[in-house]
């Protein structure tokens, strides 16, 4: 028993080192991608935890069902396993066996991010900071969607993901010395939106994560439109404001309100034609062209799921 125990163990270590890693923030699905052995037959996939004990999450019986904690929680969505509404305790291996083979092992780690609010063209910093002094930093890393965004090593070289504009993020070059790794990237747009997550491999590791929120730039038209020069001053009787009040509100009745109703039905008649479209997920988290076919891990599919793998799927 005890031997068991320390092999499962092992493989935990070992699973830590080379396996696959899911990060996900606190609240989302996440999305295991079920390998051809794992379609259809017999399996399972079970969770095992830092002290070695496993939990059923899910078992295959020509489709997959929940196990008995999880009822409401796993969903099989064509190609995919969804766990639904992550929680800190879901943290752990997952250990998909099918049809007598053990597959890989996939390791989860949920956060809860702190957010980082800016306006689009703005640069927004993305903060991490943790004692680097003493203890032997090996390597750091950003990583958004699976994919790195910026990776340092161990001689303080620093290489950036396939798809990072590398003049547009940053860390500080005295980040040893100030024990910061913040993130800085310069003139955000609509889609460096997302979860970032930074790691530091190093004596104690540290992970965090950060959510990154870009406000669309307002139109500057709109807000340099001249005043108009007789606005009317607080002297004003304010009956004259009441009485002009009224009959706008009339002329409003009278005029917009059936025109409101016809831009209704019409606008209804179009979100009608759009539900019969294939897809119709909102900006910005539909735009495949943004995920070239080839990067690493999946994308995100809709609002609710934000989906990595650290394996390059192509
Ligand atoms: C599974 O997903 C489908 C489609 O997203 C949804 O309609 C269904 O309610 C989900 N089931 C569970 C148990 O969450
Ligand atoms: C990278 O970013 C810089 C500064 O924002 C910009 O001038 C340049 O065009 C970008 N390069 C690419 C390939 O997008």
């Amino acid at each position: 028993m005890k031997t068991l125990s320390f092999l499962c163990i092992l493989l935990f270590l070992c699973s830590e080192v080379f396996g696959k890693l899911i990060q996900a923030p606190l609240g989302d699905g996440v999305e295991f991608l079920l390998s051809k052995e794992c379609l259809k037959g017999r399996g399972r996939l079970n969770l095992r935890r830092k002290d070695a004990s496993t939990q059923l999450i899910a078992s295959l019986e020509n489709v997959w069902k929940p196990g008995p904690q999880h009822s409401h929680r796993v969903n099989q969505t064509g190609l995919s396993l969804i766990l639904e509404n992550a929680d800190l305790n879901d943290e752990g291996l997952y250990e998909f066996t099918c049809n007598g083979k053990y597959l890989e092992a996939i390791k989860l780690e949920v956060f809860v991010p702190s957010e980082v609010d800016a306006s689009e063209g703005e640069d927004a910093t993305l903060p991490c900071r943790s004692v680097t002094a003493g203890q032997s930093v090996k390597s750091a890393r950003w990583r958004r969607n699976g994919n790195v965004v910026l990776h340092l090593d161990g001689t303080g070289g620093i290489t950036y993901g396939e798809d990072v504009n590398r003049s547009r993020v940053s860390i500080p070059s005295e980040w040893d010395r100030q024990a910061d790794l913040s993130l800085t990237i310069k003139r955000v747009q609509q889609q460096d939106e997302g979860v970032y997550y930074c790691d530091i491999d190093k004596w104690e590791k540290h992970r965090s994560a950060v959510r990154l929120r870009v406000r669309p730039e307002v139109p500057t038209a709109a807000s340099s439109t001249p005043l108009p020069t007789t606005t009317p001053t607080p002297s004003e009787s304010s009956d004259g404001i009441w009485i002009a009040a009224l009959i706008t509100s009339a002329v409003t009745s009278v005029i917009v309100g059936p025109l409101a109703f016809l831009c209704g039905r019409k606008r209804k008649r179009e979100a009608r034609d759009e539900e019969t479209g294939a897809l119709s997920l909102p900006d910005p988290y539909w735009k495949p062209d943004r995920y070239p076919a080839c990067a690493k891990g999946v994308y995100f599919r809709s609002k609710r799921f934000t989906i990595v793998t650290g394996q390059n799927i192509c």
